[in-house]
């Protein structure tokens, strides 16, 4: 039943979509405050370190598990063990629910581009923003849900009726061409901010407190996890994204070097998006007479009230600067969001023998569902909550857990290297291994046990108690127990017998 696997039009086309999924919210407003508050322009020797120890050799374990397996994520863990497809599942639901609150946030991007044009958040942007927009519930009443707030419903709409018709439109015709089409007018978008940005009065305070190195930082265990959490994230590792975007390339292609233009060009944008964000506000601090400490933020508090401030401030075209600033926001956030459907819509359709269509229209559809969750009074605690534990104990968790089974006890690190070597520019070394084999699954453990005990001991935030339950460790043990039950059906979409890992060892335990 199964027709012919969707394929990738060119190598552009594959790379494009990679550094599309890649780039995204956390290059822009997660590097640049992450960097500074570990260390500035020290941090970039950890932060190196972590992309060429762990970053770049996951990216090359990832494309070839995909292109090997030609496998959705489950199917793909299925085919080396069968007793490791439940690994799959877990990261196709950890996908899931990522992106039903990552389409959120884009709502409120978009909303925002067009809130610029005429700087209708008025001089408090930050009551603007919790009040007025999002119409939040107080603190004491985090974790209720209170009614639908229309202003970020309705563009909720607007965002998953653009994702349903690009994934609808298949990998080809869709992703591909989505990808590339906006990747390079993000570029350039985000360029021309940059290039305001260096040019605004007191721009350079900003980059010396961006570039300035504290290299007393570097004895401190706690930057080195940053760093590697960082890269993590910001190069979609671990979420299935890369196995899924690397299954759809030709029998016959390059692997090596795909992963290294992919993590090189990411990077390459995360460190302009620091050089933008940093030269913004140190011309928010001079504007304000406040050494630039004071004005450093990340995540929400500098996009939607930060920025929107020194938008405020801009002498010439603040209104462009700010349409700029919030469709680079929209645009990298939206080729992101693709990728991480694209997860579970290619499992399910291998899984239940679907059409692509139906695929996309029950998984999508359900996640578009469930993030009206989020355009409500609550939801902002709850996307709070929702990220901070998923992304530990959904992504870097089953990321712990992949490396140690294809690492440790599937031992299929040599296959797989055989395998990138057999087609690639870049022949892997014994370096290759020792990365994945010790330095990634130590660090990674690390951070697993330091997040473990803070979040065992604090409530995260403080927040109340049934919410860290529910919607924090709630969902991220639910989202195992899923995966698990995943495990029961058929493969009903695949042809008839599935074809035995060429691993020596043989068959499935
Ligand atoms: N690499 C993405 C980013 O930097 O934002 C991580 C990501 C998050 C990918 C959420 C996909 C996604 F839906």
């Amino acid at each position: 039943m199964n027709k012919e696997r969707a394929q990738w039009g060119t190598r552009a086309g594959f790379i494009f979509a990679a550094v599309g999924s890649a780039i995204g919210l956390g290059n822009i407003w997660r590097f640049p405050s992450v960097a500074y508050e570990n260390g500035g322009g020290a941090f970039f020797l950890p932060y190196l370190f972590a992309l060429l120890t762990a970053g770049i050799p996951l990216l090359i374990m990832e494309f070839t598990i995909g292109q090997k397996f030609r496998s959705s994520a489950p199917l793909s863990y299925f085919k080396i063990r069968k007793g490791a497809e439940w690994l799959g599942w877990w990261q196709v639901i950890v996908s899931f629910v990522i992106a039903t609150y990552y389409a959120v946030i884009l709502a409120w991007s978009l909303s925002y581009a067009y809130f610029s044009l005429r700087t209708t958040w008025g001089e408090d942007t930050e009551g603007y923003l919790f009040n007025s927009f999002l119409k939040v519930l107080p603190g004491e009443n985090a974790g209720q849900i209170g009614s639908i707030v229309p202003n970020v419903f309705y563009p909720l709409v607007i965002i998953w009726v653009l994702a349903l018709v690009i994934l609808f439109a298949g990998v080809k015709k869709g992703i591909e061409r989505a990808n590339r089409i906006f990747i390079p007018l993000l570029v350039v978008m985000f360029g021309i901010i940059v290039i305001r940005a260096i040019t605004l009065e007191n721009a350079t305070d900003g980059l010396q407190a961006f570039f300035e190195p504290n290299w007393s930082q570097l004895t401190n265990g706690k930057v080195w996890v940053a760093a590697y959490s960082q890269i993590f994230f910001s190069l979609s590792i671990a979420f299935g994204i890369m196995i899924t975007y690397a299954s759809y390339l030709p029998k016959k292609t390059d692997i090596t070097n795909n992963a290294f233009i992919t993590g090189f060009a990411n990077s390459g944008f995360e460190l302009l998006a620091g050089i933008g964000v940093f030269a913004t506000l140190g011309f928010m601090a001079g504007q304000l007479g406040v050494p630039v400490n004071e004005v450093v933020t990340g995540g929400i508090g500098l996009a939607f009230v930060v920025f929107p401030q020194i938008i405020n401030e801009i002498p010439t075209w603040p209104n462009l600067f700010g349409f700029l600033f919030f469709a680079s926001l929209f645009l990298a956030g939206l080729t992101s969001l693709i990728s991480i459907a694209e997860v579970f819509i290619s499992s399910f359709q291998e899984k239940f023998g679907i059409s692509r269509r139906k695929s996309v229209g029950f998984g999508a559809g359900a996640a578009a569902l469930i993030s009206i969750l989020y355009a409500t009074q609550g939801g902002l605690y709850i996307f709070d909550t929702v990220d901070h534990f998923i992304n530990q104990y959904g992504v870097a968790l089953a990321g712990l857990v992949e490396i140690i089974f294809i690492a440790w006890i599937a031992r299929e690190l040599s296959v797989l290297q055989n395998h990138a070597n057999s087609m690639s520019d870049i022949r892997l070394g014994a370096w290759w291994k020792i990365c994945l084999g010790l330095i990634t699954p130590i660090v990674l453990g690390f951070m697993m046990i330091q997040t473990f005990t803070t979040d065992i001991q604090n409530n995260y935030e403080g927040y109340p108690t049934s919410l860290i339950m529910t919607a924090g460790w709630g969902i991220s043990v639910v989202a195992i127990l899923i995966g698990v039950l995943f495990t029961v059906f058929k493969w009903k979409g695949i042809n008839s017998s599935i074809p035995a890992s060429n691993n020596h060892k043989g068959v499935a335990k």
